[in-house]
């Protein structure tokens, strides 16, 4: 049985990437492979615990502000735990994986916004993961204005809906953004095999045409 094909989707909230996700899964079992879908932090049951404290943002008001560290701490043991409950078993069965985030989130979000820098997320990655990368990570990133603009647009939109609680990342200021933004950018430029920047500000259609191109290269060469 060939070793599976592990892709990471990442970008900045509001991105569209969880709508790119799941259009590729359609598309790659419409060509008969098996496809395994899951979002970080989340997927196991111990990963929606470890959502809910980290996301809902009345965790706030119960347990007061949550520091960067541990923040990064929760991030790693989520990601730990659906390394070992879901990736490490899909890959071995052959199955391709897309996960919505993992350890580049991480590195942008709390290396770059809240500023734990780049080598504490690294050093965790390899303590917490076994440094397990993807084979390939697909990167939206528009321009930093249109990014912002959409990810105030998805703050709105959760303040709008109240009881939504998953808006405690979101309710952050433009300077945090432009922080996750640039660490992106310096992850791309440092590792330019494994992460694929799609940076259109294109219709869904569109990149997702741009996404189907790039994966299926990949995939034709990795099992070539
Ligand atoms: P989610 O609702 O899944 O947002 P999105 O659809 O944008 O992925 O929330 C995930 C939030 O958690 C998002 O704001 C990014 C943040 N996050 C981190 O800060 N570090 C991490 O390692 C991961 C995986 C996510």
């Amino acid at each position: 049985m060939p070793r599976g094909y592990f892709i990471t989707f990442e970008g900045l909230d509001g991105s569209g990437k969880t709508t790119q996700l799941r259009r590729l899964a359609i598309s790659l079992e419409s060509k008969g492979r098996t496809v395994v879908t899951l979002r970080q932090p989340g997927g196991t049951v111990l990963g929606d615990r470890i959502r809910s404290i980290l996301l809902d943002s009345r965790s706030e008001a119960s347990l007061g502000p949550i520091a960067p560290a541990a923040e990064m701490a929760l991030m790693f043991a989520d990601r730990a735990q659906s390394i070992a409950e879901v990736i490490l078993p899909a890959l071995a069965a052959g199955s391709i994986i897309l996960c919505d985030r993992y350890t580049d989130s991480s590195e942008a979000y709390q290396g770059g916004g809240r500023q734990l820098g780049s080598q504490r997320i690294l050093a965790m990655h390899a303590a917490a993961c076994d440094n397990l990368q993807p084979d390939l990570t697909l990167l939206l990133l528009p321009s930093l204005e249109s990014s912002l603009r959409r990810a105030r647009r998805r703050n709105q939109r959760h303040v709008e809906k109240q009881g939504t609680d998953e808006n405690r990342f979101e309710r952050e200021s433009d300077d945090f953004y432009r922080r996750i933004y640039e660490k992106y950018e310096e992850i791309a430029a440092r590792e330019p095999h494994r992460v694929a920047t799609i940076r259109e500000d294109a219709s869904i259609d569109h990149i997702e045409e741009i996404i189907r191109r790039i994966v299926l290269s990949r995939l034709d060469h990795a099992e070539a």
